[in-house]
């Protein structure tokens, strides 16, 4: 008998970890992604979902848990979308992260990947410093559920991940049935989303960026420091490069690498952060729209390079054209494994090797992490 969703099966052992915050497991030769387990359990599970090669599914009884599981700290984990791992001893929920990045970029590129995924604090609650709330109809502040468009109230207490300062939403702050943007500072600022909701500063070293407050921006409180850092690290910028900050946003990247002394040129697709990174980063020079149209129209050649594309990855024909500018190092900076994983093997092809990955948990409680790639020509 096939399998539906809302089936409950029971008596199901977990396997490895997958990307996506999922444990691996087969019923009647079916795979099933499996959220909130841990490798090695015997679980019952919901289906959440049934395609034509695998299914979904989430826990709902463990009758043998890891030694690995924690009670989560927060009470709406499980039911909010936002956080994958709080059922997992945060340590462990590294060694785990580091199991996927290994997994995919040796299967993806044929890299081998020995680190370890690094602790980044504040960990593992308390480090969100940008949130978006959902209200309902009553003005009563929620996140959305997995994959899901379901409100799950906030908890006493608030969100356990962000900022102390924006955990919640003042009372009234918000449109019944609206949205409210959070951004963590002093004073902290609750807006609610669009072209109206203003610019917010932030602080990175000796540097201030002018960020839309409904732009984009790191969301760990530690990322824009530990990011540069691993970036001005890998390239070690002289001045006078020649040095492009690609997917630039308001310019974080480029203002580094002019601080240091190279002609910088940005490109960003967001017409207000690339206006913003104007002002931010004065010497250098920015481009708006997108990184494979406006590629063409920056310098022949390039000494250096930063990439920070979206969870797509930047692909062929952006790789092409950065290799074609034969830069001494580039620093690819992923919020996904799966996409670094298939642009490391295209940037192979292209004669740009790794010289180092390291990995981040700029996401604790969370699936996600961040990878910067250093490479060189072959
Ligand atoms: C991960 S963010 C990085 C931003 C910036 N490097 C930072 O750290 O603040 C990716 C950025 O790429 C931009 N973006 C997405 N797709 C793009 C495209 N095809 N061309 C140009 N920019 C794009 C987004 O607007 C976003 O600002």
């Amino acid at each position: 008998m096939d399998i539906t969703a809302g089936q409950v099966v029971t008596g199901l052992e977990i396997g490895p970890v997958a990307h996506g915050g999922h444990f691996v497991t087969r019923h009647e030769g079916r795979v099933i992604f499996v959220r909130h387990a841990l490798t090695g359990e015997l679980v019952d599970v919901r289906i959440t979902e049934v395609s034509k090669r695998f299914a979904r599914a989430d826990v709902i009884a463990v009758h043998r848990a890891s030694p690995h599981r924690v009670t989560p700290p927060c009470p709406i984990a499980g039911r909010c979308g936002g956080c994958d791992f709080q059922h997992v001893e945060p340590g462990h929920s590294r060694e785990l992260k580091r199991q996927v990045v290994a997994e995919l970029l040796g299967h993806l590129a044929g890299y081998d990947f020995t680190g370890e995924v690094l602790e980044v604090q504040p960990a593992p609650l308390g480090w969100r410093r940008r949130m978006r709330y959902h209200l309902d109809d009553s003005g009563r502040a929620g996140l959305r559920g997995h994959r899901s468009e379901d409100l799950v109230p906030l908890p006493e207490g608030g969100c356990r991940i962000a900022d102390p300062g924006i955990s919640a939403p003042p009372a009234d702050a918000g449109r019944p049935g609206g949205e409210l943007l959070a951004v963590a500072g002093a004073p902290s600022l609750f807006v609610a989303p669009g072209p109206g909701s203003g610019t917010v500063t932030e602080q990175v070293g000796e540097q201030a960026f002018l960020v839309a407050v409904d732009g984009f921006w790191q969301a760990h409180a530690a990322a824009p420091t530990v990011l540069t850092d691993a970036v001005m690290a890998g390239l070690v910028p002289k001045p006078g490069d020649v040095a492009f900050d690609l997917f630039c946003g308001v310019g974080l990247f480029a203002g580094a690498l002019a601080a240091a002394g190279a002609q910088v040129w940005g490109i960003e697709g967001d017409r207000r952060a690339a206006e913003l990174a104007r002002v931010n980063v004065p010497g250098a020079t920015f481009a708006a729209g997108d990184v494979g149209r406006r590629l063409v129209g920056l310098p022949r050649a390039a000494d250096l390079v930063v990439l920070d594309p979206p969870r797509a990855g930047a692909g062929s024909g952006v790789l092409a054209a950065i290799a074609a500018r034969h830069p001494r190092g580039i620093a690819y900076v992923a919020c996904d494994p799966a996409a670094l994983g298939r642009d490391l093997k295209i940037a192979s092809e292209l004669g740009y090797e790794p010289v180092s990955v390291t990995a981040y948990d700029l996401f604790p409680l969370t699936q996600h992490i961040e990878c910067v790639a250093i490479l060189a020509p072959r």
